[in-house]
């Protein structure tokens, strides 16, 4: 059962926040331009979401910057992507350690090309120690399938059926560590979750933008962050429960 976190029941800010950043190859195609160029340009917008969220105290931030449905886009688009990843962590990471921002990465990450998961590992040990920010980079991420991953996990592990719980069935997804996401944002107006996160959203509250992620830096990430504050988080209870004193 989902329990009320009263840290995050309202006018707090979010501990975990989660993005879905999309509308890149629109911008780019708003400007008669390549949609590579829309990619490169919310690479811009990572950056200044990063100092965002750190400046105000969030815990983890987790981006979805490749889905598992994303690998059936046009081989050239596949490559950029993957070339513009490990560029980000080759030229990044020294400044995430600066910021103490540690970088994570969840998702079937065995199937990114070698140098791409190289570039990963290497990122992720230069920012191992660091405590202020933790950046988890969904790859290659599937909700469904981190979902089937557990399972077979706890197969083989031979689980009793009959003691399955959440608390044990979270201890197999891709970072059992993080808290889930209090607050999920969309970009670019689409108003789904495209298998992102989905055991770990059922009470996320959900920001959707029609602002195009190249457009989406520190100013709409406040935005976000003042709208969360503005909600009541109930978990399924009634205002006057969560009013009265534990
Ligand atoms: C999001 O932008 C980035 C990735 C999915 C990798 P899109 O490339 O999906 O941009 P649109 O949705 O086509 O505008
Ligand atoms: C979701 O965006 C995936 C990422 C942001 C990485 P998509 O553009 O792939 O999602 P759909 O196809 O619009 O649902
Ligand atoms: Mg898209």
């Amino acid at each position: 059962m989902t329990q009320p976190d009263p840290a995050a029941a309202g006018g707090a800010t979010p501990r975990h926040v989660a993005v879905i950043m999309d509308g890149n190859g629109r911008w780019a195609r708003l400007r008669h331009w390549n949609r590579v160029r829309g990619h490169r340009e919310g690479i811009e917008s990572v950056r200044a979401v990063v100092r965002a969220a750190r400046r105000a105290g969030v815990q983890v931030l987790t981006l979805y910057a490749f889905s598992s449905e994303n690998w059936g886009r046009p081989t050239y688009e596949v490559r950029a992507l993957m070339g513009l990843l490990r560029r980000f962590l080759r030229t990044e990471a020294p400044s995430l350690k600066e910021q103490g921002v540690r970088v994570r990465a969840i998702g079937a990450l065995e199937q990114l090309p070698a140098e791409a998961r190289a570039a990963l590992a290497w990122a992720e040990s230069e920012t191992r120690e660091c405590r202020d920010l933790q950046l988890v980079l969904a790859l290659s991420y599937g909700g469904r399938e981190e979902i089937l991953s557990a399972l077979r996990g706890l197969l083989r592990d031979g689980t009793d059926p009959g003691r399955l719980d959440e608390e044990t069935f979270r201890r197999y997804l891709y970072a059992p560590d993080l808290p889930d996401p209090d607050l999920l944002i969309r970009t670019s107006g689409e108003m789904r979750v495209s298998n992102f996160l989905l055991w770990q959203i059922a009470y996320a509250e959900i920001y959707v933008t029609d602002v195009l992620w190249p457009d989406f830096r520190e100013a709409e990430f406040e935005r976000a962050l003042e709208s969360y504050a503005r909600r009541e988080r109930r978990f399924g209870l009634t205002t006057e429960q969560l009013k009265e004193e534990p």
